[in-house]
């Protein structure tokens, strides 16, 4: 029962809100005359759902969803006195669902600019002025103390984590102080008594850029990599106490950013033969739809496409299938919709966690692990804002009131995946095929049986759309049975907040906690459910 996980896993509810995000089947209701009014044009597509899990279903990690934290301004993340209360509940709202908080990865470009020094006790940033692309930029210049990675203890108990070391200085001497700080940090009494645990070490951060970004010559190439690597993961390896990738704490490789180099190419010029090799859990890659480095215009509807979450994933199979005939994990180590930080308009709007919800669910089914979503202090493409901001996320400008921590939409699609992925550790799931160009569909079994279903419409409904909305009727092609429904609602794609998943909001200001009762459907499969543009529904079969 997900209401017991509740109590265990979570801090003392507020008297106000309910104490879990399941309310007793009594107490659901019926709403499906709430929720479908003015139905527009229906479309019809008739979907086969297995009763068990085919060939080739895959396992869905309990951390699918999880976090890639841009390490400058971690400490506002996590909290430097007490635990960031927000990022708690938020991390535990997605625990509850699965009974695991998601794993945090702590890195990214700031990774290669951190210096670790005895002297600081957390953290000394600098930071360039703001602009109207960039509102919140990146720290140039970090330096760290034991005190940072110390303040892991402030993460909810039982998240595993991976740290980032500086590769980009190529200075082994700091690379090793980075990693005996990070090791030392996890054997301190606080960390231990957290339950938070060290589980990777990442050393360097898309090294496939470093011939553009000026930390390495510009005719870097990927047998200049394996060996520079070796040379600085060797001393980092052996400061951590690394030997083989079966022990507690291992390595995390490649982290490249497009495909400039490929694990293909790593393994085949040998680094898994080296000493640091040889530690090597997991294989990370990176991957954004898009950029807004220099700014852009990214039309929301053209983002919202089956095709393009296909084509932007397909491009992993081949090193997928290298990756697992290593016998080695492979993840998405830093993902989300458009890089450098979003896209205003795309990245923080409510239509862009169908495309979460597409986009990871796709990604789990090609055999990726896991998709660490990037997160910042102020980035459009957040799933949380976990402290007041004083700027606009999307052109800089002064907010007074500051606006206080808060999810954006993005945040519901874990909800929901979560909700899909469920409690058992072990469920399995297939992509189903869906005879429609905006609507994908997905099952979950588990014990080998149907269980779940979630199907997403991606047809855009926006604020200027006009006349009915239109829907989908999703036949289930003869199978018969009930069904309990709950609906990722969405007023507009292009809506910036509004989101409710099965009737509750998560977007109570300073409180992410589900406020609502829980709302769902009874489904007589024979009928079928209508799914409107811009909506996604999870099937939960009786
Ligand atoms: C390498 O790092 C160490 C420790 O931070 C520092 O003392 C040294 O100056 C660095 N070397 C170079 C070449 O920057
Ligand atoms: C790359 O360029 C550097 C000079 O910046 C040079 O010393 C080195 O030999 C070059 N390496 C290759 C493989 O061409
Ligand atoms: C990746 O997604 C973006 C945004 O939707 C799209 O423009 C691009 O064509 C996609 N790439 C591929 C290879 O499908
Ligand atoms: C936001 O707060 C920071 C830190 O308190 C301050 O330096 C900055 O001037 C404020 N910006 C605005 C637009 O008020
Ligand atoms: C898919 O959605 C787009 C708008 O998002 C719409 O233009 C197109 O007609 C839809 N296609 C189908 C087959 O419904
Ligand atoms: C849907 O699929 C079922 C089973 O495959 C079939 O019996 C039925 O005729 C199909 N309905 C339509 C409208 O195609
Ligand atoms: C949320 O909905 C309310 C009421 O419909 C509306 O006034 C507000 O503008 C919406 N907010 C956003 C950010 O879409």
């Amino acid at each position: 029962m997900q209401c017991s996980l509740v109590v265990l896993l979570r801090y003392p509810p507020s008297p106000l809100q309910p104490a879990c995000t399941m309310a007793p089947r009594g107490t659901y209701l019926a709403a499906a005359a709430l929720l479908l009014p003015l139905l527009g044009p229906v479309a019809a597509v008739n979907v086969s759902v297995p009763s068990s899990a085919p060939s080739g279903a895959q396992t869905l990690s309990p951390t699918l969803v999880s976090f890639s934290i841009e390490q400058d301004r971690w400490p506002d993340w996590v909290g430097t006195d007490s635990p960031n209360d927000f990022t708690t509940n938020a991390l535990l709202n997605y625990a509850d669902l699965t009974g695991t908080p998601p794993d945090i990865r702590v890195g990214a470009n700031s990774e290669d600019k951190t210096v670790w020094s005895p002297s600081v006790t957390i953290n000394e940033d600098e930071f360039p002025p703001p602009n109207t692309i960039t509102p919140f930029p990146e720290a140039t210049h970090i330096t760290v103390g034991d005190g940072y990675y110390q303040l892991s203890r402030f993460l909810p108990r039982g998240t595993r984590m991976t740290w980032g070391v500086n590769f980009g200085a190529d200075n082994v001497t700091n690379a090793v102080n980075m990693a005996k700080s990070i090791v030392k940090a996890f054997t301190t009494a606080a960390v231990i008594e957290s339950g938070v645990v060290l589980e990777r070490i990442e050393i360097g951060n898309e090294a496939d850029l470093y011939s553009n970004n000026g930390l390495r010559p510009s005719n870097y190439s990927v047998n200049a990599y394996v060996p520079d690597w070796i040379s600085v993961a060797g001393p980092v390896a052996e400061a951590a106490g690394i030997t083989t990738n079966t022990g507690s704490v291992t390595l995390q490789g490649a982290s490249f950013a497009n495909q400039g180099f490929t694990p293909r190419e790593i393994f085949s010029l040998g680094i898994l033969d080296s000493a640091p090799g040889k530690g090597i859990s997991v294989i990370s890659q990176h991957h954004y739809s898009g950029f807004f480095c220099q700014g852009g215009n990214f039309p929301l509807v053209s983002f919202l496409s089956k095709a393009a979450v296909r084509g932007n994933l397909s491009i992993f199979n081949a090193d997928i299938a290298a990756t697992h005939a290593q016998g080695l994990t492979y993840i998405l180590g830093e993902t989300n919709s458009i890089a450098c930080h979003g896209a205003p308009g795309v990245s923080n709007t409510a239509g862009i966690a169908l495309w979460v919800v597409d986009y990871t669910l796709q990604a789990a089914t090609l055999g990726i692990k896991q998709a660490f979503f990037h997160e910042g202090i102020g980035f459009k493409y957040n799933f949380l804002q976990p402290i007041s901001l004083n700027r606009s996320i999307t052109d800089g400008s002064a907010l007074d009131p500051p606006q206080p921590p808060h999810v954006q939409p993005a945040y519901y699609a874990g909800i929901l995946i979560n909700t899909f992925i469920g409690a058992s550790g072990a469920a399995q799931l297939v992509e189903l095929s869906v005879d429609d160009a905006n609507v994908s569909g997905y099952a979950a079994f588990e014990g080998g049986l149907l269980a779940r279903a979630v199907f997403v419409n991606l047809e855009s409904w926006l604020t200027t759309s006009t006349g009915a909305r239109p829907s989908v009727r999703i036949d289930f092609a003869g199978r018969m049975g009930s069904a309990r429904a709950r609906r990722l609602v969405i007023q507009h794609a292009d809506d910036t907040a509004n989101v409710t998943f099965a009737g509750q909001s998560f977007e109570t200001p300073n409180d992410p906690r589900p406020a609502g009762a829980v709302v769902s459907e009874m489904v007589e499969l024979s009928a079928g459910l209508d799914l409107r543009a811009t909506e996604a529904v999870l099937v939960e079969f009786l």
